[in-house]
């Protein structure tokens, strides 16, 4: 499958004051012989402040920036502000403000990575080692809450499709599975019932292995803040968001489709795919249009598009399978 990325240049999506301020940053680093200090060229080098300047290649940033255009929608990035204090975070609560509110109390350091199951590389690695293969993109996605509310977000980290070749899963590997971290002490949600923690999610393996899913840990050129999943999540554009599983610690290749947290809390509402699509309603409201947060009062709801626009990308995943039936 050969996917076309189109490219966008990251001055044209980062904020001004943040692009020029890494581009600076990156000089300075370079001018004072602290190159070294990145790891090799384009190896993701995490700072571990959010919101503190990512040391990533700036030719790998600019070689990357996928936002499949559609001809008369305001695809406009969210802001900063908007990403950060609008968000879905159960482990902090089930308000939008709470993830900006209380996610700072969690210690994304030290961290680790657990890789199992069905694979020829498996085991536990820090944060650091886990990420040093990896050259950091940025990359501009569509993002579409089941809740029926939209952002346009740029995000950076690298592609799904290259853990799994650092991991090699077996042939036996159907699946692939998400668990995020469990530790009720820092992430108050979690002492409450309300869903079944530790959070989990899953994909097949075809899917995880397409180019547009993303492993993210940067925003804006930043690293990625607590509230929207630091130090390490997912990011699958052409699912609904909660597909897209924060502060990730396990990674599990199966042969069977794993369980994942929102399908087995109402199997009825939320399907193992969550694939984006508008004809395919929610039991208890219309999928067909989208509010885009930020927009005026007076905007229109704007329509959803099948698979979140990226239908060229994906649609080939999906084949000969009723949408209606496995949505
Ligand atoms: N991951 C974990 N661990 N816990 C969550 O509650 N919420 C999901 C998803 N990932 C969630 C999660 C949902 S419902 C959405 S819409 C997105 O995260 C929201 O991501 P954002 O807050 O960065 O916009």
């Amino acid at each position: 499958m050969a996917i076309r990325i189109p490219r966008i240049a990251p001055s044209q999506i980062t904020p001004p004051e943040v692009f020029f301020n890494r581009r600076a940053f990156l000089a300075g680093a370079l001018a004072a012989g602290a190159g070294g200090a990145l790891g090799r060229a384009g190896a993701a080098v995490l700072p571990a402040a959010a919101g503190a300047p990512l040391k990533y290649s700036y030719d790998a940033a600019d070689s990357v920036g996928a936002l499949v255009h559609v001809p008369g929608q305001d695809e406009k990035p969210n802001t900063w502000e908007q990403i950060t204090h609008y968000n879905n975070y159960y482990e902090f609560g089930t308000g939008k403000s709470d993830p900006a509110e209380y996610a700072g109390q969690l210690q994304t350091r030290p961290w680790s990575v657990a890789v199992g199951g069905e694979a020829e590389v498996t085991g536990s690695f820090p944060l650091e080692t886990f990420l040093k293969p990896y050259a950091l993109e940025e990359r501009i996605y569509r993002f579409r809450c089941v809740e029926a509310w939209s952002m346009v977000i740029p995000w950076v980290g690298f592609p799904l499709a290259q853990v799994l070749k650092q991991f090699k899963p077996t042939s036996r590997a159907k699946y692939v599975a998400f668990e995020t971290l469990y530790r009720p002490s820092q992430m108050p949600g979690q002492r409450v019932p309300i869903l079944r923690w530790p959070y989990r999610e899953g994909l097949r393996i075809d899917e995880a292995m397409n180019p547009l899913a993303f492993m993210v840990v940067g925003l804006y050129g930043r690293v990625l803040p607590n509230q929207d999943g630091a130090p390490l999540r997912l990011i699958v554009p052409w699912k609904y968001g909660f597909k897209s599983i924060k502060a990730i610690v396990r990674i599990v290749f199966t042969e069977q489709q794993p369980e994942t947290t929102w399908s087995e809390a109402a199997p009825n509402e939320y399907g193992f795919y969550a694939n984006v699509n508008p004809h395919v309603p929610h039991p208890r409201w219309s999928q067909a249009t989208e509010r885009r947060i930020g927009a005026s009062l007076f905007h229109e709801r704007q329509p959803t598009l099948m698979f979140n626009g990226y239908a060229k990308e994906v649609a080939y995943l999906y084949k000969g399978m009723n949408l209606h039936e496995y949505f």
